[in-house]
């Protein structure tokens, strides 16, 4: 397909985010993944801190056990993300060279790109450049790569990976893309917007990654994923879903009502995006409630556990897993 994922018996390809300190530490991480999964997101390994935290210094090994793990056991893997404000090392922020900015953005992209050529299906080169209310202070979000370089650092991103890897296919991200509300049809809008710039720059830009971090709470407006859904594809562009999890602040304690929350809310997702077609992917962030960033950043009132994964903290299949798989 346009993304590369090659879904089974005609369904979605579902993805899983793994981080390689799981590996060594849980016996069973590695064979869940392997039963559940069949795509590969590094969740964190291929990023400019991960992978590049100082100027002379390349941390490859989290990322390459990743790439080998999914290459070994015959299961695709996406790469995410070059361009990101949330993992910006120290030492490139200290440039305020713009000439140095650009020459360190292009050989980095180039190093980690031309490592993994051909073994991954896509990138989201660029990840979260739409800011948070573009009515107010956008449309891009105010980053170091924007105040540097401007919007134009988006095309040469693009640019570099297209050059370096040009099997793997071209995918740009962002969150809250799915809610009811004028902010988020503005949010979609400038999404479009981008899309359609990147093509007129002579771009193949291949997918728009939808996150899905969903909100139990919020609305999901399921017409406006249909029409958005409509309008990428009108434009040759995939919709792909790429960081899927459920975040319960407020529906009870009680595991059982939680888990009816989340498969509600996926539901509601999910339909909004297969009303116009299956997507050909998937991707979950995280496998199992055991591991997710979640509670280091939103964690309940009372201290109890989130429930966000469609795997149980003891790998037990919940409804929406089924829910995924049947899909
Ligand atoms: O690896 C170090 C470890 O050596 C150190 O001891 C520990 C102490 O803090 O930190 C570890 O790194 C952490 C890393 O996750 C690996 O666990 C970082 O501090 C932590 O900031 C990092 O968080 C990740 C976050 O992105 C920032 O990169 C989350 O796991 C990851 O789920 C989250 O993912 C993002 C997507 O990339 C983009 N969309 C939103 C999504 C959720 O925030």
């Amino acid at each position: 397909g346009a993304t590369g994922a090659v879904a089974r018996d005609g369904r979605v390809a579902l993805g899983g985010a793994i981080q390689s300190d799981y590996f060594d530490s849980d016996p069973r991480y590695g064979k869940a993944f392997l039963d559940h999964y069949d795509l590969v997101m590094p969740m964190n390994e291929l990023k400019f801190s991960m992978i590049h935290p100082e100027r002379d210094r390349w941390n490859f090994e989290p990322a390459d056990r990743l790439v080998d793990f999914a290459t070994t056991n015959g299961k695709l893997t996406r790469g995410h993300t070059h361009v990101w404000w949330g993992a910006m090392p120290d030492w490139v922020e200290e440039i305020s060279s713009r000439r140095e900015a650009e020459s360190v953005l292009i050989e980095h992209i180039e190093r980690v790109t031309d490592r993994y050529r051909g073994r991954l299906t896509g990138w989201d080169v660029v990840n979260e450049v739409i800011a948070y209310d573009p009515r107010e202070d956008g449309p891009l979000r105010d980053t170091y790569w924007l105040r540097m370089l401007g919007p134009l650092h988006i095309p040469l991103a693009y640019q570099t990976v297209a050059r370096t890897d040009p099997s793997a296919r071209l995918v740009i991200n962002d969150f809250d893309l799915e809610w009811k509300g004028e902010l988020y049809t503005e949010r979609r809008k400038v999404m479009l917007q981008l899309v359609r710039q990147l093509q007129d720059g002579g771009i193949d830009i291949r997918g728009v990654g939808i996150q899905g971090h969903l909100y139990v709470g919020r609305e999901i407006d399921k017409e406006g994923l249909e029409a958005f859904h409509r309008e990428l594809d009108r434009l040759g562009v995939a919709l792909l879903v790429t960081e899927l999890d459920v975040i319960d602040l407020e529906s009870s304690t009680d595991p059982a009502i939680m888990d009816e929350a989340a498969y509600s809310i996926v539901k509601d997702f999910l339909d909004g995006i297969f009303a116009w077609k299956r997507p050909e992917m998937v991707v979950v962030w995280g496998i199992t409630d055991r591991y997710t960033w979640i509670p280091d950043v939103m964690p309940r009132d009372d201290g109890s556990p989130h429930r966000p994964l469609p795997l149980t903290r003891d790998y037990a299949e919940k409804d929406w897993m089924v829910m995924l798989k049947r899909r």
